[in-house]
């Protein structure tokens, strides 16, 4: 399958990044579309992506392909929990910009066999990283129903319901695809059409978050950043829901070693959105290293 990513908010990200030189972290690389906005526009930028994703890395490494040969762009299957590991291995103490792009990028969701998408029928898989083992199969169908309210409700934000779709679920096991949990989400969920969402995207983002401890991971690699990033570095977070936001928002506030240059976060443009309709929830925060 030809998939192709559009990167969200690609120009906003620029402007903050323009003239920047040197070394740039990617944490989230997917299928290199922010990468190689940042290669081709940014002069003598070298960027070391990050993702745990080798479908993703295959992708991105022939997206990327020229600048690789170039050894401008350097790409590792690693957690960006890890990148100060990655980035003494290839002797850089510290780096000059970071991007975080969250979520899930357009192939994850366009292919069935990953299980993240409620449009599509695959197994309850939803992992980012293969090589783990907690599946979504294992969240679905063997935590208790208290675990499943916890993140439906903490993860999912549905703060009215998540009791009562904990309830269906346990119910209902054992449920093994994307279709047969739709099925059950849609016995369990009332006002099914008087939500702007389709009815199962705030429990699939629950089970997505668990399974891959993306809040966990987002918190631990923050942390790191005022030792990661050179003063006057930059970072940008592209951040999808207001859990990751919040979070993002927080450490920026809260930081010392960090200067806020978007006091509210930026959205994109209607004809982005329009055009890209994974855009729609997209927020970026950037801030200075001081
Ligand atoms: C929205 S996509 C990034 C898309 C990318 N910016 C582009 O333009 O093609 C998010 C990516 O983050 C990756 N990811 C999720 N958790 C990660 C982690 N802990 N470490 C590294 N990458 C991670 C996912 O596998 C996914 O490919």
């Amino acid at each position: 399958m030809n998939v192709v990513h559009v990167p969200v908010l690609v120009e906003e990200v620029l402007e903050f990044f323009k003239h920047i030189e040197g070394v740039f972290l990617d944490c989230t690389v997917g299928l290199g579309g922010h990468a190689e906005a940042i290669l081709s526009r940014i002069p003598n930028s070298v960027v070391v992506g990050l993702d745990v994703d080798e479908e993703a890395l295959d992708l991105a490494n022939k997206r990327l392909e020229r600048f690789v040969f170039a050894g401008r762009a350097k790409l590792f299957k690693s957690s960006y929990v890890d990148a100060a590991k990655v980035l003494k291995e290839l002797g850089f103490d510290r780096v000059d910009a970071i991007l975080m792009d969250l979520g899930v990028s357009s192939m994850q969701l366009e292919r069935a066999e990953r299980g993240f998408s409620f449009n599509r029928d695959g197994p309850l898989d939803m992992r980012m990283d293969k090589q783990q083992t907690l599946t979504a199969y294992d969240v679905v169908n063997s935590w208790d129903e208290e675990n499943l309210s916890r993140i439906i409700f903490e993860y999912g934000e549905e703060k009215r319901y998540a009791r009562r779709i904990a309830r269906f679920i346990v119910r209902n096991r054992p449920i093994h695809t994307t279709k047969q949990l739709v099925e059950v989400l849609a016995r369990a969920i009332p006002n099914k059409h008087s939500r702007n969402r389709h009815f199962a995207t705030k429990v699939f983002q629950a089970i997505r978050i668990a399974v891959n401890s993306e809040l966990e991971n987002l918190k631990r690699f923050l942390a790191q950043v005022p030792e990661l990033l050179r003063p006057g570095g930059r970072i940008a977070i592209v951040s999808f829901h207001s859990l990751e936001d919040r979070i993002v928002k927080e450490f920026f506030r809260n930081e010392p070693r960090l200067k806020q240059l978007t006091k509210k976060p930026i959205r994109p443009n209607e004809s982005e959105i329009s055009s890209n309709p994974r855009a729609r929830s997209a927020k970026l925060r950037v801030a200075e290293r001081v």
